[in-house]
C-alpha cells in the first residue's frame, strides 16, 4: 500500500501565518503537523508516500521533508497547478499510485493514536474504501456520513446547511483502484473543486463496499488559531520529559518538561507539560502548562502559558501573562508601557507589537 498526502491549498482560516508560512508546517508540540501524518503512515507499515504540493507552498514543504528517509520513507512529490480539490489531487496521482490499495491523509488532520487498526483492517478486509468518522454536536463544517445499522455508508453530504448526521467525515481515507473512475466522473462542485465526498458518493452508488470506522481517540483539523492549540495540547499531554538542554540552579522545572538540544534555561519556572525548543532561551521568565516554544526563541522577564510560539521569536519585559496565544515566526513583543491586562493574540509571522 502507498501513502499520499495533501499538502497544499491556501490555509485562509489561518491567516496571516500563511501569508509566508505553509498551513502544514505549523508546528504542534515543535513538530510540523505534517510530520505526524507521515510518522502514523510509516508506524502503519506504509513507507511509500506522495505528497501533493501546491507551485506556491511546495518548496517549503520539500525543504522540511526532504526525501523522507529520516522518517525510514521514501517520499516523492507530485505538483497540483492550483487548488482544484482533494479528489483532483487523486486524479493527478494515478500513475504513483498504481494498482495498489492507498491511503489518503490531509496534511493538516491531525490524529493523536495514530491510524495502525484501521489500516490493518482495510489491508484485510474486503472493502472498496473506508471513511474514519468522528462524532461531533456540529459537524457543518465538514463531510458528513450517514450510515445504516451495519457500519455501512450510505450517503454523505458536503457541509450540509442542515442537520443529517453527527459522524464528520475525517481528512484520513482509504482506497482501492475504484476510486479512479470515480474521481474522473464527478464534476467540480459550487465551490469550483472536485470534492471527496462526491466521489465516496460515487462508490457508494455503484454498490461498492464502502466502510466506516468511527473513532474514539483525538482528531483534530488544524486550519484554526484554536484548533493548533488544542492539538499542541493533545500531543504535550503524552509528552515524555527529557532534558537536553541546560538549567542553572535558580531555576525550577515542574512536572513534564522537554528540553531540546541547547535550550537554555536562566532563573525561572518551567512548569509542564511543556516543550522548549533548540537554541531557545527561557530567563527571569514563566512558562506554563501546555506551552510549546520553538526553536531560536527569546523569553526574558515574561510570564506564558496555554500557547504556541514560533520560530525565532522574542517576548521580552510582558507586563502581563500571555496566554491562549498563536505567536508567529520572528515576532518581537516588548514592552511599551500601559496597564496590565491578560493578552490574547493572533500575531502574523515578522509581526512587531509593543505592549
Ligand atoms: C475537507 C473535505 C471534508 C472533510 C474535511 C476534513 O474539507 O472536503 O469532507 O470533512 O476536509 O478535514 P475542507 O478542508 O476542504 O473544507
Amino acid at each position: 500500500m502507498k501513502g499520499l498526502i495533501l499538502s497544499g491549498g491556501k490555509g485562509t482560516r489561518l491567516r496571516p501565518f500563511t501569508y509566508t508560512g505553509t498551513k502544514q508546517l505549523v508546528p504542534v508540540a515543535n513538530k510540523p503537523v505534517l510530520f505526524y501524518a507521515i510518522e502514523d503512515l510509516v508506524e502503519a507499515g506504509i513507507s511509500n508516500i506522495g505528497i501533493i504540493i501546491s507551485p506556491e507552498t511546495g518548496e517549503q514543504v520539500k525543504a522540511a521533508v526532504g526525501d523522507g528517509a529520516r522518517f525510514g520513507a521514501r517520499v516523492d512529490y507530485i505538483l497540483q497547478d492550483a487548488p482544484k480539490g482533494i479528489a483532483h489531487g487523486v486524479k493527478i496521482a494515478r500513475d504513483y499510485v498504481g494498482a495498489d490499495k492507498f491511503i489518503l491523509f490531509l496534511g493538516d488532520n491531525f490524529i493523536r493514536d495514530g491510524i495502525v487498526p484501521q489500516v490493518n483492517a482495510f489491508r484485510d478486509g474486503a472493502m472498496n474504501a473506508q471513511i474514519i468518522l468522528y462524532k461531533l454536536d456540529d459537524p457543518s463544517s465538514m463531510g458528513v456520513a450517514i450510515l445504516d445499522g451495519d457500519g455501512r455508508v450510505t450517503r454523505l453530504v458536503e457541509k450540509p446547511k442542515q442537520f443529517v448526521s453527527p459522524y464528520g467525515v475525517i481528512g484520513i481515507y482509504m482506497f482501492d483502484h475504484n476510486v479512479f473512475e470515480a474521481v474522473n466522473a464527478i464534476k467540480p462542485s459550487a465551490r469550483g473543486e472536485l470534492e471527496i465526498t462526491d466521489t465516496i458518493q460515487y462508490l457508494i452508488d455503484q454498490k461498492l463496499n464502502v466502510r466506516a470506522h468511527l473513532l474514539t481517540g483525538g482528531w483534530i483539523d488544524t486550519g484554526k488559531m484554536a484548533d493548533i492549540l488544542e492539538a499542541n495540547r493533545l500531543v504535550l499531554d503524552v509528552l515524555v520529559a527529557k532534558n537536553e538542554g541546560q538549567v542553572d540552579s535558580a531555576s525550577v522545572i515542574e512536572g513534564r518538561v522537554t528540553l531540546q538540544p541547547g535550550a537554555v534555561v536562566v532563573n525561572s519556572t518551567i512548569r509542564g507539560p511543556a516543550i522548549i525548543g533548540e537554541r531557545t532561551r527561557i530567563e527571569n521568565a514563566y512558562v506554563g502548562p501546555y506551552t510549546s516554544i520553538y526553536h531560536d526563541c527569546q523569553l526574558r522577564n515574561c510570564e506564558i502559558e496555554n500557547s504556541v510560539v514560533l520560530e525565532q521569536s522574542a517576548i521580552v519585559d510582558a507586563p502581563a501573562r500571555i496566554a491562549d496565544s498563536l505567536i508567529g515566526r520572528h515576532t518581537e513583543i516588548a514592552r511599551a508601557g500601559g496597564r496590565t491586562k491578560t493578552l490574547k493574540m493572533m500575531i502574523g509571522d515578522y509581526s512587531k507589537v509593543g505592549i
